[in-house]
């Protein structure tokens, strides 16, 4: 039985690192005999320029056939005066309403050759592992808005936030279904003090943990959730949170990690799930070989884990990054005297060999 994995690169940087994780994946498919075959699709503004809409059905239908999607990004400059409708970046939210991709997880990780990167002190993000389970496809992104209009004789605009019970309890039970297979601690943000969506938020999370007795759970405001982030990364297993507040805490959690190149996410589908790096297309350093294919060639990772079930492979290609990582290795973002200069085709190749 063959696993298909549909390969989006998209725009800027991402052929480069979906080549990247596609070759390393390919090293992981012959050592452990997975029977990997992928299929190639366009998103973003390649796919508007080639055929007039950023997602186009067919890269639906390819994803919604496949076992995984491997997502690189979209986005650039070149593309800004396109129609709003039309945009790059609504690819993205084409494929998480398409494919009902309603969690977000973003694991932050600190490795310990990089906790130099961490702009906190080492001593406070050493040990530092957690993961961010966003609520994707409900809340004030998706809710009614308005962009313009008269009230009381000044203009406008609005953005409604509302999230259900279901949509609240199938990302909580996810995300203590998660931390089952970590340290057992789920920490809940919202703005219950505030909001009448984040009252129900808690109240439904709350009923959700009784059925998970052996995970503890707790409360946290996002505002003070923020600064818990940056004060004690490590009090942390996983966060759960809505679309609004998991997006900004998520980049905030990232930065704790480093570097924005190193880090993955998956998205989580009721069918086919995708898994893409958290940063986007960086057309600043696009076409030049240097971009760090790390964070994309660990979301390829957490794809054979969550996707296909394929621990062994995952672990390994997981460790290989690590090994690379402690030998000195390092793309042009990460570089500082002392350590060993590469492009991304030489890390994806030293990143292979020791898978
Ligand atoms: P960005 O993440 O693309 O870049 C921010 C900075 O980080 C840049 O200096 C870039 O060179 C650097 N960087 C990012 N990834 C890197 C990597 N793998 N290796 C080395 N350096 C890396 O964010 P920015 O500049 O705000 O957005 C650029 C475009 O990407 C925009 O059109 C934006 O809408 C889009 N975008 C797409 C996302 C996606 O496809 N999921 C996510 C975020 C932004
Ligand atoms: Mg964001």
């Amino acid at each position: 039985m063959a696993y298909k994995i549909a390969v989006i690169p998209g725009d800027g940087i991402g052929k480069e690192i979906t080549d990247s994780a596609v070759e390393v994946l390919k090293v992981a498919d012959k050592k452990f005999g997975l029977g990997l075959e992928f299929v190639y699709h366009d998103a973003g503004g390649t796919a508007y320029d080639k055929f007039g809409t950023p997602l186009p059905q067919e890269t639906i239908d390819a994803c919604k056939a496949a076992d995984g999607v491997l997502f690189g990004a979209v986005g650039g400059d070149k593309w800004d005066k396109v129609e709003p409708a039309k945009r790059p970046e609504k690819a993205i939210l084409g494929l998480r309403k398409e494919l009902g991709l309603y969690a977000n997880l973003r694991p932050v990780k600190v490795a310990d050759a990089l906790i130099e990167y961490s702009p906190l002190k080492p001593e406070l993000v050493r040990g530092a592992d957690l993961v961010i389970v966003r609520e994707l496809i409900g809340g004030i992104y998706f809710g009614e808005k308005c962009e313009s209009e008269q009230h009381n004789g000044a203009e406008r605009a609005w953005d409604l936030e509302n999230y259900s019970v279901p949509e609240v309890e199938r990302i909580a039970k996810l995300a203590f279904e998660t931390a089952k297979l970590r340290r057992g601690k789920v920490t809940s943000v919202d703005k219950s003090n505030v909001l009448a969506t984040s009252r129900l938020w808690r109240r439904t999370v709350t009923e959700v943990a009784k059925a998970y007795p052996e995970v503890e759970c707790n409360n946290l405001y996002v505002d003070n959730c923020a600064m818990q982030i940056a004060v004690k990364p490590t009090q942390f297993d996983v966060i759960v949170t809505g679309n609004l507040f998991g997006d900004i805490l998520s980049d905030e959690a990232a930065v704790v990690g480093g570097s924005i190149g190193m880090l993955p996410s998956a998205s989580i589908g009721e069918c086919t799930s995708l898994y893409e790096p958290i940063h986007g297309s960086a057309p600043d350093i696009a076409g030049q070989g240097i971009a760090n294919p790390i964070g994309t060639i660990l979301s390829a990772a957490m794809l054979l884990r969550y996707s296909l079930h394929e621990e062994k492979a995952a672990d390994a290609i997981e460790a290989a990054v690590d090994t690379a990582l402690a030998e000195g290795y390092r793309t042009p973002d990460l570089w500082k005297e002392g350590f060993t200069k590469v492009n991304t085709s030489e890390i994806t190749k030293i990143i292979s060999e020791r898978v």
